[in-house]
C-alpha cells in the first residue's frame, strides 16, 4: 500500500491527491471568507473572521510549501493519449499559475498585515505569533498590499473556475480518466505505458 502514497508516470498518488483537495478546499474557502469578512457590517464578528482567514492562510501556505516540495520529487502523470494538442500545451501553464498562485496569495496577505498601521500580531489558531516579513509600515504600504492581496485572490479564482470547468469537460464531455484519477490512485491512465 505504500507506494500507494508516491505519484507514477500515469496515476496520482495518495499524498498528492489528498493535498490537492485539502488545499483546494481551503483556497476556495479563503476566497468566500475573505470576500464576506470585510462586507459584513459587525466590526466585531469582522475581526473575529479576519483572524481566523489569517490562520487559515497560514496554514494554507504550510501545506502549499510541503506540496510544491512533493511535487519536485515525485514523478508526475502526463495526460492520457487521447488528450488533444492545444490542451496538452495548455494545462501546465494553468498548473503552474495554480501554483504559483497559491504561493503569492498568501504571501500578499502575510505582507499586508505586515505592513498594517492597525499592527495586530497574527496568531494562527491562537497557537503561537507568527513573525511579520520584514516591510516598513506605512499606509501606502498597507494600501498598495491590500489592492495587490485583493486583485491576486480575484485572478487566482478566475484561474481556478476555468481549472474547475477543463475538469468537468474531461468528465462529462470527454469521459475520460482525467478527474478520477486525481480521486483514485487505483485509476490510471487508460491509453499510458504500463507501471
Ligand atoms: C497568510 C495568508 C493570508 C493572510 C494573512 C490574509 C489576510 C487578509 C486580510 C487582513 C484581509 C483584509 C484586507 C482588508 O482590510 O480589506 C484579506 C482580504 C481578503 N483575502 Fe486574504 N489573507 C491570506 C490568504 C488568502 C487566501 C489564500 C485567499 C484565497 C483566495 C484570500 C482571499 C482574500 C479575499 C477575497 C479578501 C477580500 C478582498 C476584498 O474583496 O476586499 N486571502 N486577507
Ligand atoms: C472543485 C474543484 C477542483 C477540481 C474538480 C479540480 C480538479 C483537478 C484535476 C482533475 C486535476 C488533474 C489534472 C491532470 O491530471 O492533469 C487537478 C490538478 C491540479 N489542480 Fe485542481 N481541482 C479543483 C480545485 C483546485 C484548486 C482550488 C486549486 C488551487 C488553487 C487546484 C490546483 C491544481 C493543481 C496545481 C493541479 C496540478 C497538479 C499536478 O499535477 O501537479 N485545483 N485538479
Amino acid at each position: 500500500m505504500s507506494s500507494m502514497l508516491r505519484n507514477t508516470t500515469t496515476r496520482y498518488g495518495w499524498a498528492a491527491i489528498v493535498l490537492h483537495w485539502l488545499i483546494g478546499l481551503i483556497f476556495i474557502g479563503q476566497f468566500v471568507l475573505g470576500w464576506a469578512m470585510v462586507r459584513i457590517a459587525s466590526q466585531r464578528t469582522s475581526f473575529e473572521l479576519i483572524q481566523l482567514h489569517k490562520s487559515f492562510g497560514f496554514l494554507l501556505l504550510g501545506l502549499v510549501l510541503i506540496r510544491i516540495g512533493w511535487r519536485l520529487g515525485n514523478a508526475s502523470p502526463g495526460l492520457p493519449e487521447e488528450v488533444g494538442a492545444m490542451e496538452r500545451r495548455a494545462a501546465p501553464s494553468v498548473h503552474l499559475a495554480l501554483y504559483a498562485a497559491q504561493l503569492v496569495v498568501p504571501l500578499s496577505g502575510w505582507a499586508l498585515v505586515s505592513v498594517s498601521v492597525l499592527e495586530i500580531p497574527s496568531m494562527p489558531f491562537n497557537l503561537f505569533v507568527m513573525p511579520n516579513l520584514p516591510l516598513g509600515v506605512s499606509e501606502q504600504a498597507e494600501n498598495f498590499w491590500i489592492f495587490s492581496h485583493k486583485w491576486l485572490a480575484y485572478a487566482a479564482i478566475a484561474l481556478v473556475v476555468l481549472h474547475i470547468l477543463a475538469a468537468f469537460r474531461h468528465h462529462f464531455w470527454l469521459r475520460d480518466v482525467v478527474l478520477v484519477r486525481m480521486i483514485s490512485p487505483f485509476v490510471a491512465n487508460r491509453a499510458g505505458k504500463p507501471e
